[in-house]
């Protein structure tokens, strides 16, 4: 009896202090003291990844209904893929600024400023593909930077930014080959 009482006494000690520690690092949420960087640090840079994507998002939308009306119906269905696969992104990121204790930016005051890549309205069906692959470049370059970044110290925005490249890769890429499938043809009747 007494081997096991022995035993029992740190156990409960344990299980005691445990659940002391969850119930004050409640207010915490995801972020645990073995949260080995800079929280704040973390927020700002997802806020300008936040409204990057919520550009693209505004981009290939317009894009979408735009190339609607120069009838164009497979690359009105890519850039629709990609509004979409943006919109994906820009929940993830916010979900994760949640996480980490802040607000998701969703103000359209001073969206532009924040993001990393531009809104530029194309003129035609090719400038609208020339816009999204420089903007997918940016996105790309930008990213990289951040992974490396995130590092080992927070591994798991890093792992979510290497899953959005991975998708941003594929849309430049796409973008690429439209870009080569139509570059030179015109596009618009008034052309
Ligand atoms: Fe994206
Ligand atoms: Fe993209």
């Amino acid at each position: 009896m007494k081997t096991v009482k022995a035993e029992e006494q740190p156990f409960l000690t344990d299980v005691q202090e445990l659940r002391s520690r969850a119930r004050a690092s409640i207010q915490d949420g995801a972020v645990t003291p073995a949260y080995k960087g800079d929280v704040h640090q973390a927020i700002r840079i997802l806020q300008s990844v936040l409204a990057t994507e919520i550009v693209c998002v505004l981009r290939y939308t317009m894009n979408a209904v735009a190339a609607a009306g120069i009838s164009s119906d497979s690359v009105k269905e890519e850039f629709d893929e990609h509004a979409k696969e943006e919109q994906g992104h820009m929940r993830l990121v916010a979900e994760r600024i949640n996480q980490l204790g802040g607000t998701p930016n969703f103000n359209p005051e001073g969206l532009a400023s924040r993001s990393a890549s531009q809104y530029v309205q194309g003129a035609n069906l090719v400038e609208m593909i020339k816009e999204n692959l420089v903007a997918e470049r940016i996105a790309c370059e930008h990213y990289r930077e951040l992974i490396r970044f995130f590092g080992d110290s927070d591994p798991t925005t890093r792992v979510m930014m290497e899953r959005i490249l991975v998708n941003e890769e594929e849309h430049a890429n796409d973008m690429h080959d439209l870009l080569v499938a139509h570059e030179g043809r015109p596009m618009l009747p008034a052309n």
